[in-house]
């Protein structure tokens, strides 16, 4: 596969025709090879049913084609036209309360709808045989950001047969479901498959969580389906082309992991300035680090950034200006975690629709302005680093455990209310990333044992295999962290009533939960060797079977329990974790987890500077790079030289982003 390093996402049929040469011009002088295209304009294409008219898109691609740009595809299945929707309205989506989401937007689709699958599949054969020949189109994506529609869609009755269909997989008889979900409580049980519905709210009281769960995985796989569905048409029509996805971080509606399987390569969106936070102003760079390490960690392989962000961001309200530096920093830290190509969405700000607040390279009036002076210069200095480093990635020896059934049972049962699955997983992401030290993420099918250190939050869902595979993990030498939640539920989100909780593990643990303590408006305390630590949200309260105390809690009535254990169990060690932990107590721990197995920092650095590194073969590319708005000064590892050859003195300036490399013997 040919390789690129930058390229934008452009929407030519929002422009005259007459711009398009001085777009591809200008898109080529500032270093622009590849663009993305299409995936919303289903109406243009196909104005009546089997009627193509894809005469604007050639045109724009021969365009683009002749400044040497290439061309990716998207197939617009998130936004079918309003011909289709009059003639069909069932195929509008149900929320969760039973209304119809209408025309008039995006994501006005079910994903189920047999009818609807129709219409993808007329105009997906039809657009990926007329482009199948086409040299200057190299890939496709399929639909845009698959699960970014509400959380509360889809309802419908389609998706209700569809549910029904896969619990009669899965479980094959009523009893065995009935059994599953426990649905002796509140009289809940069922006669037979077609009497269970889709889980609309609202319900006369809490869900039940086992039908909650399954609804969940039930919901990722239908999306999977459908991704799968086009992929097919798109690969027999056209099998030298690449198939990607732009996933959104640590979304997981549907389970990126099985998305990825059918992706030649993962991609992200990357909005680190996002109107969408929910405090613009908060230092974020650990969890834009964190996000951009899990897409890498899809298919454990270098990535793309699909849309970065390329300015100031909003729909109806705005996010914070990107300040001087900061954009070309957003992307190169993408560059850190191993993105090999950035797309910046999107060319042009537009003049109409919903995003017209969502700046582009260029402003509205198409005249270069800051962005666009700070992406030309960044593409300039980096196009050629971009070309040399295809391929490697950070090279982890700690990984975290991010289980998207965990985080699905523990997002249906969040028990405190400012606890959730990634935040407790960003405790622990934080803490390793203040300390510069390279982190994968795992699926529950990855194998562990190519890691030193293994970090497993909220193992909360337990069964014999996952105990066992975790087990081994220890034994064989590595360093294990579970914490609390974990071994509470089996597969299927019924507790474990079979002796001592962490159920599965007491050998593993070395410990037994006696009780616990929700920490509701309150902090609680840790103490370790005479330090004084906070800890929040909770604290399970221990008995020790084995293992050794490390920290005790400092308050309540149990205070001088255990709080942080360590069994010792094979040549390895697993550390139990009975609360959530302060910034302080984080950073002590990962110290603890890491001393031991040999894995130590790339280089200290002052509070956000971060250090990252990708590993080829001969080579290693160590990125320094300043996630705040003030200098700051540091120093590099022996051995690195600047990639530049521009003299480092130890300072960077706001938002700085410098590379050095050393030559591997
Ligand atoms: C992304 C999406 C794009 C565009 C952008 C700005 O999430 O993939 O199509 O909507 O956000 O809102
Ligand atoms: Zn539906």
């Amino acid at each position: 596969m040919k390789s690129y390093t930058f390229g934008t996402d452009y929407y030519p049929e929002h422009w005259p025709k007459e711009r398009w040469p001085e777009d591809a011009r200008m898109m080529r002088e500032m270093g622009i090879e590849i663009v993305r295209m299409a995936e919303f304009s289903w109406q243009k294409f196909e104005p009546r049913e089997g009627e193509f008219h894809f005469e604007d898109l050639d045109e724009a691609i021969e365009i683009l084609a002749s400044e040497g740009i290439d061309v990716i595809l998207g197939t617009p299945s998130a936004a079918p036209p309003k011909w289709i929707i009059d003639r069909n309205p069932e195929i509008q989506p149900m929320d969760q309360n039973g209304l119809r989401r209408y025309f008039g937007s995006r994501h006005h689709d079910c994903q189920s709808n047999p009818v609807y699958r129709e219409h993808i599949r007329r105009y997906v054969t039809a657009f990926a045989k007329h482009y199948a020949k086409n040299p200057h189109v190299v890939g496709w994506q399929v639909d845009n950001e698959l699960g970014n529609s509400h959380n509360d869609l889809c309802y419908c009755d389609s998706c209700q047969n569809r549910f029904r269909l896969w619990l009669r997989e899965k479980y094959e008889t009523i009893e065995r479901l009935n059994e599953a979900w426990g649905t002796a409580f509140w009289s809940q049980g069922y006669d037979d498959f077609e009497s269970v519905s889709v889980p609309k709210t609202p319900a006369a009281g809490g869900l039940n969580p086992s039908l909650a769960l399954d609804f969940k995985r039930f919901t990722s796989d239908l999306i999977c389906e459908f991704h799968a569905f086009q992929a097919e048409i798109l690969r027999k029509a056209a099998p030298d082309k690449f198939i990607t996805h732009n996933l959104m971080g640590f979304c997981s509606k549907p389970n990126y992991y099985e998305l990825g399987k059918q992706l030649d390569f993962a991609s992200q969106d990357q909005y680190p300035g996002g109107h969408f936070l929910a405090d613009p102003n908060a230092y974020h760079g650990d969890r834009n680090a964190a996000e951009l390490d899990f897409i890498r960690s899809v298919k454990h392989q270098s990535f793309w950034v699909m849309e970065q962000q390329s300015g100031i961001t909003g729909w109806e309200i705005l996010g914070r200006a990107p300040r001087p530096g900061q954009l070309g920093l957003w992307a190169m830290q993408s560059v850190a975690h191993g993105a090999d190509t950035i797309v910046f969405f999107r060319w042009r700000s537009c003049a109409m629709g919903t995003e017209q607040y969502w700046h582009g390279i260029l402003p509205h009036n198409g005249v270069p302005g800051r962005y666009y002076r700070e992406l030309s210069a960044l593409m300039r200095k980096y196009a050629p680093l971009l070309q040399e480093m295809h391929g490697p990635v950070p090279k982890a020896e700690v990984a975290i455990l991010r289980s998207i059934d965990q985080e699905y049972a523990i997002d249906i049962q969040p028990h405190h209310p400012d606890n959730s699955y990634i935040s407790e997983i960003m405790t622990y992401y934080s803490a390793l990333h203040r300390a510069n030290i390279p982190v994968d993420f795992v699926s529950d099918e990855d194998d562990f044992s190519a890691y030193k250190v293994l970090i497993a939050p909220k193992h909360f869902l337990m069964n014999e295999a996952q105990a066992e595979k975790l087990k081994s993990f220890a034994e064989n030498g590595g360093q294990l962290l579970l914490s609390w939640r974990s071994g509470i539920k089996d597969d299927t989100n019924l507790c474990h009533t079979g002796g001592v909780v962490p159920a599965i593990m007491e050998k593993l643990t070395g410990v037994k939960l006696l009780e616990y303590d929700c920490l509701r408006d309150t902090e609680g305390c840790v103490e370790w060797d005479g330090e004084q630590y906070s800890c929040l949200h909770w604290c399970d309260i221990l008995d020790l079977c084995g293992a050794e105390v490390l920290a005790e809690y400092g308050h309540e009535f149990y205070k001088g329990t255990p709080a942080i254990t360590r069994n010792t169990l094979g040549k390895g060690n697993c550390l139990y974790i009975g609360t959530t932990m302060d910034d302080r107590l984080s950073d002590r721990v990962v110290r603890e987890l890491c001393g031991p197995a040999g894995v130590s920092p790339l280089l200290e650095t002052p509070f956000g500077v971060e250090a990252a590194m990708r590993v080829s073969d001969n080579k290693e590319y160590l990125f320094l790079l300043n996630l705040l708005g003030e200098e700051q000064k540091t120093g590099i590892p022996a051995g690195f030289e600047p990639w530049d050859r521009e003299a480092f003195d130890g300072t960077l300036s706001p938002y700085d982003v410098r590379v050095f490399v050393k030559e591997l013997q």
